[in-house]
């Protein structure tokens, strides 16, 4: 049994000289604050109807520092009839996110979905100024308090072609529809960052190409523009390309800002953790990607929620994806989840520090030591994922269960349970590399 409980390696390790690699007392507890820690915002879709809903609000609150309308000011909800507009939905999240000190997105100005159909029925004239009509309403009524507006989004096809996507602008207007609404937006609220939003554009391809040579023209030229968005909408017939960090960068080299604006990815434990741990890795290795945000806050929720995509299942816990994000934010959990403490109201925490012990050419030790917080515990938690092809083969000072993946061990007590306040314990493992000497991912340690 390669994962046989292998009892009084302890003493071994707490002689091994162990240096820790995360996790420090001082690491940053939220996603947005270890974001912010690293000069980026941390950020989420919000839909209105959910605010009311206290588990949504408090993950909300206690997580993200900024926030993007799901679907509350796109033209379908800001102007369903010509020149006749309506803000409460779209309100309702922008005072909540100004409330708590969020930047908020705006999304989305121009687009081909969401329009109602008193927009196709216009002819050129009338089009073009219902597009700059709409584009001055809605950013006057929120002038001052977006971060930055998705001025256009999704105007290119999918595909090899790296053609306009047809819709009412392209066909009436014409290609020069994007630069006339990212002009009219300028001229409305110059303090708002103003992007181009679209997908299926996160790697370097054809459709990828065509945005860029589009940006590379507008900053030849002056058309205003600060910022390109990519979407990252992930799963396995569409997963993180290898070159996203390339494509961020080449982007950035052109003199805009990027932002990965509706991240999720389809999966669960430790592949997905990994795929959104190499995500936040690769807009921390672009220094002009200055934030992320994620397309809800709970798998719950999420428009493909049957892919679990987020960073919190539906009962708002937290995924090993949420402890990838986290460490990756160079951050650390402590407390519980994020609809309550974890103590289940005790006042009971505890914190999980990582040290790596001793390696060989085909495994390394581990330790992780959990210490309380300012009471006293009798129990806790803390999950450990790996990396496939790596296993945890054995584990010592502590009672290990696997997920079906058998990357993701939860660790609770042996024996080892109760710890007086700010007293700790420290279990450990093995893991056999099979070729990837990563770090493991360490969870969020919840006590009681
Ligand atoms: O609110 C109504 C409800 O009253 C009605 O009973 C129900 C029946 O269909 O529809 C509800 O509205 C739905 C809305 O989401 C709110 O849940 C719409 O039908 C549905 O079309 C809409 O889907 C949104 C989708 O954009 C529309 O294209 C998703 O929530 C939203 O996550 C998604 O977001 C887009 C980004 O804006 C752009 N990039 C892609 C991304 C994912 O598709």
């Amino acid at each position: 049994m390669r994962r046989a409980l292998v009892l009084g390696m302890a003493g071994l390790l707490a002689t091994a000289g162990a240096t820790a690699l995360a996790g420090t007392a001082d690491a940053a507890t939220s996603l947005a604050s270890a974001a912010s820690a690293k000069g980026r915002y941390f950020g989420t879709a919000v839909a209105a109807g959910h605010l009311g809903e206290s588990a949504y609000a408090s993950t909300l609150d206690a997580e993200f520092n900024a926030v993007t309308p799901e679907n509350e000011m796109k033209w379908d909800a800001t102007e369903p009839s010509r020149n006749s507009f309506s803000f409460g939905s779209a309100d309702q999240i922008v005072s909540h996110a100004q409330g708590k000190g969020m930047k908020v997105r705006g999304h989305t100005l121009v687009w081909h979905s969401q329009l109602p159909s008193w927009v196709g029925g216009l002819n050129a004239t009338d089009l073009r100024s219902a597009m700059n009509n709409h584009i001055t309403q809605v950013m006057q009524h929120y002038k001052g308090k977006i971060y930055a507006w998705d001025v256009v989004n999704e105007a290119y096809q999918d595909g090899s072609s790296g053609a306009r996507r047809s819709s009412p602008f392209q066909d009436k207007l014409g290609n020069g529809f994007i630069e006339e609404a990212f002009r009219t937006a300028r001229s409305v609220d110059p303090n708002a960052k103003l992007c181009y939003n679209d997908y299926n554009t996160d790697g370097v391809n054809a459709k990828s190409n065509a945005v860029y040579n589009m940006v590379k023209d507008f900053k030849s030229r002056g058309v205003p523009i600060d910022c390109v968005g990519f979407q990252s909408h992930f799963n396995s017939a569409s997963p993180v390309p290898s070159d996203y960090q390339a494509n961020l960068q080449r982007f950035a080299d052109l003199g805009v800002d990027v932002h990965i604006t509706e991240l999720d990815i389809e999966g669960s434990g430790s592949a997905q953790a990994t795929n959104y741990g190499n995500v936040v890795k690769a807009c921390l290795a672009v220094s002009r990607c200055t934030g992320i945000t994620v397309w809800g806050v709970t798998d719950k929720y999420s428009w493909r929620s049957g892919g679990t995509p987020l960073l919190f299942d539906s009962n708002y816990a937290k995924k090993p994806a949420y402890d990838a994000v986290l460490s990756a934010l160079g951050g650390s959990s402590s407390g519980g989840g994020g609809n309550g403490d974890g103590g289940g109201g005790t006042g009971a925490t505890c914190t999980a520090t990582y040290s790596k012990a001793e390696t060989w050419s085909d495994r390394f030790n581990g330790n992780v030591t959990v210490k309380a917080g300012s009471s006293p515990i009798s129990s806790w938690t803390v999950k450990v994922t790996v990396t496939s092809p790596q296993k945890i083969s054995t584990t010592w000072n502590g009672s290990p269960s696997w997920d079906s993946s058998g990357n993701v061990m939860t660790m609770k007590p042996n024996g080892n349970g109760n710890l007086a306040a700010g007293a700790s314990t420290t279990f450990g493992f093995t893991i056999m590399t099979n070729g990837n000497t990563s770090a493991p991912v360490i969870g969020a340690c919840t006590a009681s």
